[in-house]
């Protein structure tokens, strides 16, 4: 028996590192499984080789009739909907406060905050059908300290997390709960923009995404996993978690934001240092 059997789902951005473990993850219990991103190729040959119980619907997140067709899909083919994994987003830059102008706000919210909320709205009329459902937000421990990830990356993650508390507390009593995962580093093509549906992801091949990935575990290892567990946290460590959080095994918990990071933030340890460069570190006389 499955955690999800008789679920349907739908994850955003699942063509790509969490994401599509995720879809995995959901499919292996028995849950009809609804994923979109822009990569058609890719997410229409993930969804094949996953069986009649995963489907893939192209989508662009920044765009809200988009978001919809895919929840209006989804409840088309299978009659219902129990679970919504906001997870599409990514690092947009600029990286420092002073480069950033008024697109770049458009660009990172529309795409790591407002795509979030619209798939929430347009969700909510048929999660609320079930007795329970649940909505699960890719957050970040950008969210939480500095230095972790871009100013605007990190503030639309904030956003998510404030957006998430209030939405629990609103839609507890239609039975719907709202909670957050924070990942940290966790080596996916975000760290060389190589998802599928982006500009430098569609000129990527296997063999070059296979060595992009090992040098960024190998990053991951050496210079910001302090419980040296040996090896880097992947997609997989965080959708396992999703699915505890999407299935009825979690119902009591709503309103909470899971940090699942390999133990990188739990304390301040001196070989954080990594993540300054020389120029940044503060040089005590
Ligand atoms: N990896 C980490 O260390 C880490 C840490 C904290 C939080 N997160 C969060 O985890 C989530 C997933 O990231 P990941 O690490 O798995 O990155 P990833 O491998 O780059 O995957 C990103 C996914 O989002 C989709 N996506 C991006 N832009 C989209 C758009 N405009 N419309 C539809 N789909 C879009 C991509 O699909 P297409 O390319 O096909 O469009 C892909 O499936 C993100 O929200 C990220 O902020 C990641």
């Amino acid at each position: 028996m499955g955690r999800l059997d008789g679920k349907v789902a739908i994850i955003t951005g699942g063509t790509s590192g969490i994401g599509l473990e995720t879809v995995k993850v959901f499919v292996e219990e028995g849950a009809k499984v609804m994923f979109c991103g822009r990569g058609q190729q890719v997410g229409e040959q993930i969804a094949e080789s996953l069986g009649a119980n995963c489907a893939f619907t192209m989508c662009d997140v920044n765009d809200e009739q988009q978001i919809k067709h895919v929840i209006d899909t989804t409840v088309d083919k299978w009659g219902q909907l129990d679970i919504l994994f906001n997870n599409a987003g990514g690092m947009l830059g600029p990286f420092t406060v002073d480069q950033i102008k008024k697109e770049h706000l458009d660009s990172n919210f529309s795409l790591n905050f407002n795509s979030m909320v619209l798939a929430t709205k347009h969700a909510l009329p048929h999660l609320t059908k079930q007795p329970t459902s649940s909505i699960i937000n890719n957050s970040s421990i950008a969210a939480k300290k500095a230095g972790f990830g871009a100013p605007l990356y990190s503030a639309c993650k904030g956003a998510m997390d404030a957006f998430s508390r209030v939405a629990a507390m609103q839609l507890a009593p239609k039975g719907v709960r709202v909670n957050c995962v924070s990942p940290g580093a966790t080596a996916t093509p975000i760290f060389w923009s190589g998802s599928p549906g982006s500009a430098r992801g569609a000129t990527l091949t296997a063999v070059e995404n296979a060595k992009k990935q090992k040098k960024v575990e190998a990053n991951i290892v050496n210079n910001c996993t302090p419980l040296r567990v040996g090896r880097a946290g992947t997609g997989v460590d965080i959708a396992r978690a999703v699915c505890f959080l999407a299935s009825d095994e979690s119902v009591w918990i709503t309103g909470q934001d899971w940090t699942i990071d390999g133990g990188m933030t739990i304390f301040d340890a001196p070989n954080k240092g990594w993540m300054a460069t020389q120029s940044q570190l503060i040089q005590f006389p």
